[in-house]
């Protein structure tokens, strides 16, 4: 049987999910992205050629590969035409290896607009969204208001749907926000002209993934964002709207319990954030501007400049477990390789009472909290592009051996990215079966 598997950020996204998914892509047959939208920035570097995919599958660059995109994705189709001319421009033709489910929601401008309003309303408390419309999109999706794919194909109901969906957010746009109010025949103009991008694409994934499971087909299933990120399990309510943690992919693509055989969590040797909300172990000295310049931390989708920090390994353990973690894959250890120290932290310390704990796993206020750091001697050389694990440095076998034995579980760092290229990798041991050579 082949073995499908489950690509996890265990972080607060861009823990560099794209590249290990375009890596592990050489031997599958199917991508699923499966929740969240174009507010996902995947960035895979090949032969020095760098793409950024926001909503396309990161199995794309695999000519064998089909892609396929979930219900529980948001879809903007405008963004979805700017990534498949985006990729045309590139010679890679979709035609045929993208499919996308009928139950997809639809991004509108009107959830752009409420989006950017929201933020500026919230000022000094906001999310820190990447003002795609991503909150207001899923919102009308639980109240069972907004548009899906699907109703492209009646016209008529889309009509009648749109001028109900429109006249909602006007008169909040109008009378709450004091703004101005978005034009009904824009909308629906470019509703109807981007059905084309639709049109052979629209599937039922879930029995898609059916098929291929009949087939024996293999499958990679790649999450978005972080755990750290997920509405339900996340650092509430400075998250994103969607289930960034294991139970996602079951809701969002159809998938069935029996094909999820293995989940391999992505983890950053530091750690990164965007946006908003609590970051305990978040840098501010020169170390901060260490990260950002060697690990190019610079957001994929809005370029803003990340947050960064030491590992949290506390964190990591919570989401290891929670997300039924198989092993983990190590990435962008090269960055720290002109360190001559690293912090790694192991438990918080309460600052009312002085107890120090392990597991602060419901932590309802971060500022009572300050985290307690092991500190490990830095390798102080190269180790970028670097592929078999005994040539890495041992001070650097050292770290990574720290962090599985803090995780336990008998969950084992099983791949390496040592850059950002797809041959800057180390398999450590082919858990996963990806037969790589
Ligand atoms: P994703 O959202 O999880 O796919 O990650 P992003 O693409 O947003 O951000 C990860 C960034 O790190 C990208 O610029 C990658 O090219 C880069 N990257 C990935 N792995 C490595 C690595 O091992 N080393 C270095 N130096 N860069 C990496
Ligand atoms: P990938 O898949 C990093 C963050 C935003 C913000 C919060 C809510 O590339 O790892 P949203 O627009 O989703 O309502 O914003 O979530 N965020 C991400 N941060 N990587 C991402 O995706 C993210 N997607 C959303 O910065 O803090
Ligand atoms: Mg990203």
């Amino acid at each position: 049987m082949k073995q499908n598997i489950v690509i996890l950020g265990m972080q607060w996204g861009d823990e560099g999910k794209g590249k290990i998914v375009d890596v592990l892509t050489r031997t599958a047959n199917y991508v699923v992205r499966y929740h969240g939208g174009h507010n996902a920035g995947h960035t895979l570097v090949v032969n020095n050629k760098k793409i950024i995919l926001h909503l396309v599958p990161s199995g794309i660059l695999h000519n064998h590969v089909i892609c396929l995109l979930g219900n529980g994705v948001v879809i903007s189709p405008q963004g979805l035409i700017d990534e498949i001319n985006m990729l045309s421009g590139l010679g890679i033709s979709l035609d045929g290896r993208l499919f996308i489910s009928h139950h997809c929601p639809l991004i509108l401008s009107y959830h752009i607009k409420m989006d950017i309003l929201r933020e500026h309303l919230l000022d000094t408390q906001c999310i820190g969204t990447t003002k795609k419309g991503i909150g207001p999109a899923y919102e009308d999706k639980v109240s069972r208001f907004g548009l899906q794919v699907r109703d492209l194909y009646k016209e008529s109901v889309l009509r009648e749907k749109l001028k109900r969906i429109v006249d909602y957010y006007n008169f909040q746009f109008v009378h709450y926000y004091k703004s101005t109010p978005v034009n009904y025949d824009t909308i629906l103009e470019e509703l109807l002209l981007s059905k084309k991008v639709f049109k052979n694409r629209t599937k039922d994934i879930a029995l898609l993934l059916q098929k291929a499971e009949y087939e024996n087909k293999k499958i990679i299933f790649e999450g978005a964002q972080g755990a750290l990120l997920d509405l339900d399990h996340g650092t509430f309510p400075y998250v994103t709207s969607s289930n960034s943690t294991i139970g996602g992919i079951f809701t969002g693509s159809g998938a069935r319990l029996q094909q999820v055989h293995f989940i391999l969590g992505i983890v950053k040797a530091y750690c990164t954030r965007v946006g908003s909300g609590p970051f305990p172990t978040e840098l501010t000295d020169l170390t901060d501007d260490y990260f950002v310049k060697v690990g190019k931390e610079f957001g994929s989708t809005t370029g803003r400049r990340r947050r960064t920090g030491w590992l949290d390994l506390v964190l990591l353990k919570r989401m290891v477990i929670l997300n039924s973690i198989s092993s983990l894959c190590l990435t962008k250890l090269d960055v720290l390789d002109g360190l001559s120290e690293i912090k790694v932290c192991i438990a918080y310390k309460n600052l009312h009472t002085d107890q120090v704990i392990k597991n602060p796993f419901s932590c309802l206020n971060w500022d009572e909290f300050k985290p307690v750091y092991h500190i490990l001697t830095g390798w102080n050389k190269s180790i970028k592009g670097i592929t078999i694990f005994s040539q890495l440095p041992f001070l650097a076998q050292q770290y990574i051996s720290y962090i599985e034995h803090y995780i336990g579980h008998g969950v084992s760092i099983d791949m390496i990215s040592t850059g950002p290229d797809r041959l800057d990798t180390i398999i450590v041991r082919d858990t996963f079966n990806i037969e790589y050579i």
